[in-house]
C-alpha cells in the first residue's frame, strides 16, 4: 500500500548556538500536493528544507519518506528518495549548453560506453518544446544557459527534475528579484508539478504567488508551527489578514 504522504517531519527542532530555528515542527505533505510554506525572515523556513534535504540533521525530530522513517539523512540520499531542490543561483552550470544542464550528472551513454550526445540533444530539443514552452527559434538545445533569463533556468531546473522522476520539489524564493513578467514564467513550471502528478514545497514572501499556486499553506513563526490553511478554504485577503496578526501576535487567532 501507497504511504499516505511523501514526507513528514515530527516534532523536528533545530538550534544554532543560541538560536532556536525550529521547535516541535510536525509537518506533512501529501501526495500530489503543493505546500506553500510562509512565514517572516528568520521564521526557520529555510531551516526546515535544509533538513528535508539532508543539508542539516535535526537535534531531535524524526523524518518520514513515504511512511518509512529514515535516520541521517544526507544530500545524496534525500537525491535518491526522489527530493530536488531548485535553487536560484546554484541550478545550472552558465557556461553549458542546454542539453548538458538537463542531463548533467545524469548523461546517457550509448552501447560503447560513450556519451550518447544525438539521443540527449534530442530529448532536450522535446522537453523544450513539449514542457518548457521555448518555442523561439533562438533557443536550441546547444543554446548556453547563461543566456537564459533567472526564471526561466529555474524552470530548466524544474523541467530536469521531473524528467528524472524527482517526488518532491523545493523550491525556496524562486521569484526572489524576479521581474513579473518572469514570475508569472516560473509559476507556470510550478503548476506543471502538480500537473505531473508529483508534490512541491514553494516558499515566497509574496502572499499572492502562495496563494495562486499552493493546495495548502502552512505559516510558521519563529520556530513554530503556527497554522495552516487549506487554501481554497481561504480568500487571499483573509490569508493577508491572518498574517498580519501572526507578525503582530505570533498566533493566527
Ligand atoms: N547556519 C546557521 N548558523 C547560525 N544561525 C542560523 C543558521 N541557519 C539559520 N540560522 C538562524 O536560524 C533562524 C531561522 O533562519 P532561516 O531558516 O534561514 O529562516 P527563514 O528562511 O524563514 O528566513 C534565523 O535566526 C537564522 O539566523
Ligand atoms: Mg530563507
Amino acid at each position: 500500500m501507497e504511504a499516505e504522504y511523501r514526507m513528514e517531519l515530527r516534532n523536528v527542532s533545530k538550534h544554532f548556538g543560541e538560536v532556536q530555528s525550529l521547535r516541535n515542527v510536525d509537518f506533512r505533505l501529501g501526495r500530489n500536493e503543493v505546500v506553500g510554506l510562509v512565514g517572516d525572515n528568520g521564521a526557520g523556513k529555510s531551516t526546515m528544507i535544509k533538513i528535508m534535504t539532508g543539508y542539516y540533521n535535526p537535534d531531535e525530530g524524526e523524518l518520514y519518506f513515504n511512511g518509512v522513517k529514515v535516520d541521517n539523512l544526507t544530500v545524496p540520499k534525500a537525491r535518491s528518495l526522489g527530493v530536488e531542490t531548485v535553487y536560484q543561483e546554484r541550478a545550472l552550470a552558465e557556461l553549458q549548453t542546454l542539453w548538458r544542464n538537463i542531463f548533467l550528472g545524469r548523461e546517457v551513454n550509448n552501447r560503447f560506453g560513450f556519451l550518447d550526445v544525438k539521443k540527449m540533444r534530442e530529448e532536450t530539443y522535446r522537453l523544450m518544446n513539449e514542457s518548457m514552452g521555448f518555442t523561439s527559434t533562438a533557443v536550441t538545445p546547444d543554446t548556453p544557459i547563461m543566456t537564459f533569463s533567472g526564471g526561466e533556468k529555474q524552470g530548466v531546473a524544474i523541467v530536469r527534475a521531473l524528467y528524472f522522476d524527482a517526488d518532491i520539489i523545493i523550491l525556496d524564493e524562486p521569484t526572489m528579484g524576479l521581474s513579473l513578467g518572469e514570475t508569472r514564467k516560473l509559476l507556470e513550471f510550478v503548476r506543471t508539478i502538480k500537473r505531473a502528478g508529483k508534490s512541491a514545497i514553494f516558499i515566497d514572501h509574496n502572499i499572492f504567488h502562495v496563494h495562486s499556486i499552493a493546495d495548502r499553506v502552512v505559516v510558521l513563526d519563529r520556530g513554530r508551527i503556527a497554522g495552516e490553511f487549506l487554501t481554497k478554504d481561504i480568500s487571499l485577503d483573509a490569508l493577508m489578514e491572518k498574517m498580519y496578526r501572526v507578525a503582530e501576535t505570533g498566533s493566527l487567532d
